[in-house]
């Protein structure tokens, strides 16, 4: 009755009602207690909105500093105040403190016809200010209360920054480390990542979304951006329909059940259609099949970016294709605003569309509470006492530690001694405080990081010796230049190895600069940059108890170093807090516990290498005596990794034994797995349990494994547990060609063991 009443109000009062009067109505609209549903206050806003107000809601600019992506001529500035003040806009990205939110939410709160508060978007990937991991690095933790964590506190203190919304968590699966963006995910498995894609969801959303801690989150980029073809970044994917339903999609379905408020589109092509323009994936998939509620904004430019892909003939017809597919926002190309009124006009979009996207836009700021107080996450007093507190800094250092993966460890180097050592500390990033932070670090100050040399030098009351050997870069990298890698100095060298000679044992520091890796640096060689390598060998020449730890944001070909080095300790980028993780293991203050989330290649030539890929009709096995020729294989390399997916040691050892399951059960029956864990060992430890199965005939030809559960348990030295798992017909089905669900009966081998090669194996049998 009362929505009759207002409504009636509104047509009556037509479109001479003042500024005053209408925000007025706005906030009735808000406050009115009798309409208790969201839905019903959008549906009432939406009633007093013109067209123009409504395609501005679906417009998002970036804010006059701070780009991540091309800078559009001249910044445009003036048309964007312009647009602000005129209600033309309903988002900014990258704006970011309160002073500045609370500026720009100002011009569309009091100058703007409807007053409807700006969403701030923003790339909180891995931290604000104070830095967890890369997420590549953090999926390496397998921990998903530590991983849900470190999303709250990025939430926490983005939030306390003004920022309400993050373009995280990036679910985008791939198999190709030359491709940079393999930092900013969860690696290569689809379980994995999903698990991943959940937790962060949780920790960036939390409970209540209203609250000042809390931020909504983005799934990106859908879809099949991390097929980009050879690595190289915006490239197209061409991947079959099992490939996209069993491996692509998987974690943007699992961001989705754990009630992820937006998906953002990718920038590339997939079989030939732009996915900012593809309706199969927008409309058909996301917003019908999953019945996401949420809304879809592009990628940066991605709309006007269907014209150079040959996809859209104008701006306009860029436009038209977006909406119609089912994008609701548009990052940066003004299509929207420049385009939508027309194209609505002349009937080339019909109107509900465009009602249809702000629908899904206002009801994300609704539930933000931004229509209560678009000013809620501008208090100067929470952003000084927030950003960076000690339980940001516990919080950080706690998943750094986990984050990090014993490669090897020969002849138990690892770990050290804390006294009565004489330590070299060597390498181009040994006190590198800026590197260790990673790519994705927009509002992090420079140089913030703890380097790993300060880090060793309060752990412990060795004497270290630094010799950087060798520099990485030639110039003072930016995120957005191009590096220049240091090629030809080595004049370093000499004072290296005599430190080296003179000292018990070597940590040596290398790997990739953290802005190596990220949005547009795809590499063709995964080797130790620069003169690394040499410095290396150098060094090894000099002293053998070298060991090697890694700063890196995707898998590096590391052949001579696993050959030769006895110890790998692979530490990413770490983020605000890696100097203190480093040395925590090292030290052997934690045992580590880290299993790779991406499998580490022999060579560039093997990749995409992933441990669940499909067996051939000629898999490599070939028996002494063989014709060693025709099989699935390289003649110049091995077809198996150099370490595989779910691989990591510790100082401890484990033992697997007695792996249970019942002969059969029937399709829709629970599958329960049990297995001993034992810690075999001299030091108290973790263990990612790791269960795969393959299901040896189906309609649609199966991997050889697949990652089905995981378990992250925790034994003191001697100690051992029974460790159940249970399988239902979730993890036992799969998408055939036509992206259906089916479960087929017939039999299935179960591997449980401590990574994807896990040897211990049983069989059971799916029933009708
Ligand atoms: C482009 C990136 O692809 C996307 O992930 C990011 O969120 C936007 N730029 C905004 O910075």
């Amino acid at each position: 009755m009362r929505k009759k009443l207002l409504l009636f109000l509104l047509l009556s009062s037509g479109i001479l009602l003042s500024s005053f009067s209408i925000k007025k109505d706005l906030k009735m609209i808000n406050n009115d207690s009798t309409k208790d549903s969201t839905d019903v206050k959008v549906d009432s806003l939406l009633t007093i909105m013109t067209l123009e107000e409504k395609v501005g809601q679906m417009n998002q600019y970036n804010g006059f500093w701070d780009v991540t992506g091309p800078s559009p001529e001249g910044g445009n500035a003036e048309k964007k105040y312009d647009d602000l003040r005129k209600g033309r806009v309903g988002s900014m990205l990258t704006v970011r403190g309160t002073d500045q939110v609370r500026a720009v939410q100002k011009i569309v709160v009091e100058e703007s016809r409807l007053g409807i508060p700006l969403i701030i978007g923003f790339d909180v990937i891995h931290g604000y200010k104070t830095l967890s991991p890369i997420p590549l690095a953090e999926a390496a933790s397998w921990d998903l209360e530590a991983i849900k964590k470190s999303a709250s506190v990025a939430a926490a203190e983005a939030a306390a920054s003004g920022i309400n919304w993050t373009f995280a968590p990036m679910v985008d699966i791939s198999r190709d480390p030359r491709w940079g963006r393999v930092m900013e995910g969860a690696g290569e498995d689809p379980f994995l990542g999903s698990a991943i894609a959940r937790a962060r969801v949780r920790g960036f959303q939390g409970d209540d979304l209203s609250a000042v801690n809390t931020i909504a989150a983005t799934a990106k980029h859908f879809a099949a951006y991390g097929f980009a073809e050879a690595g190289r970044e915006y490239n197209k994917a061409d991947i079959g329909t099992v490939t996209l339903h069993n491996i692509v999609l998987p974690p943007f379905k699992a961001a989705e059940e754990a009630g992820v408020k937006t998906f953002m589109n990718g920038f590339n092509e997939l079989n030939g259609i732009p996915v900012t323009g593809n309706e199969f994936l927008l409309r058909d998939i996301l917003k019908e099949k999953w019945n996401f509620e949420g809304f879809v904004i592009s990628d940066w430019a991605s709309i006007g970016e269907m014209v150079t892909h040959g996809y859209a003939k104008d701006m306009a017809h860029a436009a038209e294709i977006a909406v119609k597919a089912g994008v609701d926002m548009d990052m940066e190309s003004s299509s929207y605003v420049d385009e939508l009124v027309e194209l609505v006009k002349a009937g080339h979009v019909d109107e509900a569309l465009v009602d249809d996207a702000v629908r899904r836009i206002l009801r994300v700021k609704f539930e933000l509470g931004l229509f209560d107080n678009p000013y809620k996450y501008c208090d100067p007093e929470r952003e000084k006492t927030v950003i960076g507190r000690k339980e940001n800094q516990q919080a950080v250092l706690d998943i750094a530690k986990k984050s990090i993966v014993l490669l090897k460890n020969e002849n138990n180097l690892l770990p050290l001694k804390k006294t009565g050592q004489k330590i070299a500390v060597i390498g181009p990033l040994a006190d590198d405080n800026n590197s260790v932070l990673g790519s994705w670090r927009i509002a992090s100050e420079d140089n913030s990081g703890i380097s790993i040399l300060e880090g060793l030098k309060q752990y412990s009351g060795n004497e270290l010796l630094f010799e950087k050997g060798a520099e990485l870069l030639t110039k003072k990298p930016t995120f957005i230049n191009e590096l220049e890698f240091n090629t030809t100095d080595k004049s370093g060298f000499e004072k290296a190895i005599t430190v080296a000679k003179n000292s018990d044992v070597v940590i040596l520091v290398l790997g990739e600069h953290g802005f190596q890796s990220g949005e547009g640096r795809s590499r063709t060689a995964l080797d130790l940059p620069g003169v690394q390598q040499e410095l290396m060998e150098k060094i090894y020449e000099a002293n053998k108890n070298v060991i090697l730890v890694l700063n890196n944001g995707r898998p590096l070909v590391l052949n001579w170093a696993s050959e030769n080095i006895p110890a790998i300790v692979e530490a990413w980028h770490l983020g605000t807090q890696t100097g203190n993780a480093v040395a925590q293991v090292l030290y052997g203050d934690y045992n580590p516990s880290g299993k790779l989330p991406m499998t580490f290649p022999r060579s560039v030539g093997q990749i995409p290498i992933y441990y669940n890929h499909k067996n051939t009709g000629r898999p490599v096995d070939p028996q002494p005596g063989d014709n060693m020729v025709f099989w699935s294989h390289y003649i110049d390399e091995e077809s198996s990794p150099l370490y595989p997916f779910g691989f990591g040691l510790s100082y401890t050892s484990f033992n697997y034994s007695n792996l249970k399951v019942e002969n059969s059960f029937a399709v829709n029956e629970e599958v329960k797995v049990s297995v001993e864990l034992s810690n075999t060992g001299d030091y108290d430890g973790k263990e990612v349990v790791q269960l795969y199965i393959r299901d040896l005939f189906a309609k649609v030809v199966r991997p050889v494994r697949e990652l089905k559960g995981f378990q992250l348990v925790e034994l003191k030295k001697g100690e051992s547990k029974t460790v159940n798992f249970s399988l239902t017909e979730k993890e036992l089905g799969y998408y055939d060609q036509n992206g259906d669900f089916i479960v087929e009966p017939g039999d299935f081998e179960i591997f449980v063991g401590t990574n994807s090669n896990a040897s211990l194996k049983t069989t059971f049998s799916l029933q009708q």
